[in-house]
């Protein structure tokens, strides 16, 4: 590739990835925070480009693929500023010799500290009992105001125990609960004692928690991983947690489990057809309902922007990208 490269920033990302874009090639740029492209227009816009910077809210399906294949220069990769990578149609990608790359590691610890803060706020009821004060109800202290569930010493149940998987474990520790898991890859015995996990079913871990997390990604295999069977194998006092992704849960499922009191709650950072929420959703006070917000610290969405952009300067050198979802298009 001897000419600059021609990359496409498709959201305002955190401003250390532009220089390190700028210096090998020619930067196109949604600057609008907070604007995110229709497909129509990310269709129109995207071919042309060597280099496509993604986020999770673009659809960078086959026929995108397809329209940066056939263009001049050809579109080589796509980088997407997620760990997650299932807005992108990878087989397509590697079919066409695109390669695509992910943003892993660097957001576990803080999407791992989200999904506690939702435990413990849906436990405990702390957004309810907050809207309740500014609404000028607090009339003074009572024995039974907002009593929640207890946290300390329950049991969590998580399905999925990969990277975010495992520090959720580590913060629960802090907090004696027991945590059993469930993943499709056991760990190893040492690894399971080492962390404190306990491997059971997935029946099992649904049957005996009192908090059910959800760490998977999303795939084929996990669409609607949790519905209406799920729901029933749950303690009537259980809470779900899913800060992976939205369609890994049955939203309408859920909606039901918590209108006829099957579980008790639900702590949602993602959503089934985002940024669509289920409107029963919104009028139930025992959930706690945030804007896919996981790994929203700006410490760690500059990590994952910079994590973006060296994965497309390294393929301009011509070196593997480090966090490369298809290894097989590098030959
Ligand atoms: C966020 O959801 C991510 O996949 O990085």
């Amino acid at each position: 590739m001897a000419e600059r490269p021609k990359i496409l920033v498709t959201q305002k990302v955190p401003d250390p990835a532009y220089p390190l874009l700028e210096a090998i090639g020619d930067v196109e740029a949604n600057m609008e925070e907070g604007v995110i492209w229709p497909y129509e227009e990310l269709l129109r816009r995207g071919p042309g480009h060597d280099y496509i910077y993604s986020l999770l809210t673009d659809n960078i399906d086959a026929r995108f693929l397809e329209a940066g294949a056939a263009s001049t220069p050809r579109l080589k990769m796509v980088a997407n500023m997620a760990v997650g990578f299932n807005n992108i149609d990878v087989d397509a990608a590697t079919r066409l010799g695109i390669a695509v790359s992910n943003t892993p590691g660097v957001l576990s610890d803080t999407t791992a500290d989200l999904a506690f803060a939702l435990l413990m706020a849906t436990a405990r009821r702390i957004p309810e009992a907050e809207r309740f004060l500014r609404a000028g109800k607090y009339k003074g202290w009572g024995p039974l105001l907002f009593c929640g569930a207890e946290v300390h010493g329950s049991t969590l149940g998580l399905i999925g125990a990969g990277r975010i998987g495992k520090i959720v474990s580590k913060r629960a520790s802090g907090f004696d609960m027991k945590v059993i898991y469930y993943d499709v890859n056991r760990m190893p015995a040492e690894d399971e004692e080492k962390n404190h996990m306990t491997y059971m079913s997935m029946e099992e871990v649904l049957q005996q928690s009192d908090f059910v997390s959800i760490h998977t990604p999303y795939m084929p295999s996990t669409h609607h991983l949790i519905g209406e069977r799920e729901f029933h194998l749950m303690k009537p006092t259980a809470i779900l947690i899913n800060t992976a992704r939205g369609p890994i849960v049955d939203e309408k499922a859920l909606v039901n489990a918590l209108q006829t009191k099957t579980i008790a709650g639900a702590g949602l950072d993602v959503f089934e057809n985002e940024p669509a929420v289920e409107p029963e959703l919104l009028t139930m006070e025992n959930v706690v309902l945030l804007p896919h917000i996981a790994s929203a610290s700006l410490g760690t969405r500059t990590l994952m922007a910079t994590m973006a952009s060296d994965n497309i300067v390294a393929h301009f050198h011509g070196q593997r990208p480090p966090n490369i979802v298809n290894p097989e298009v590098l030959g």
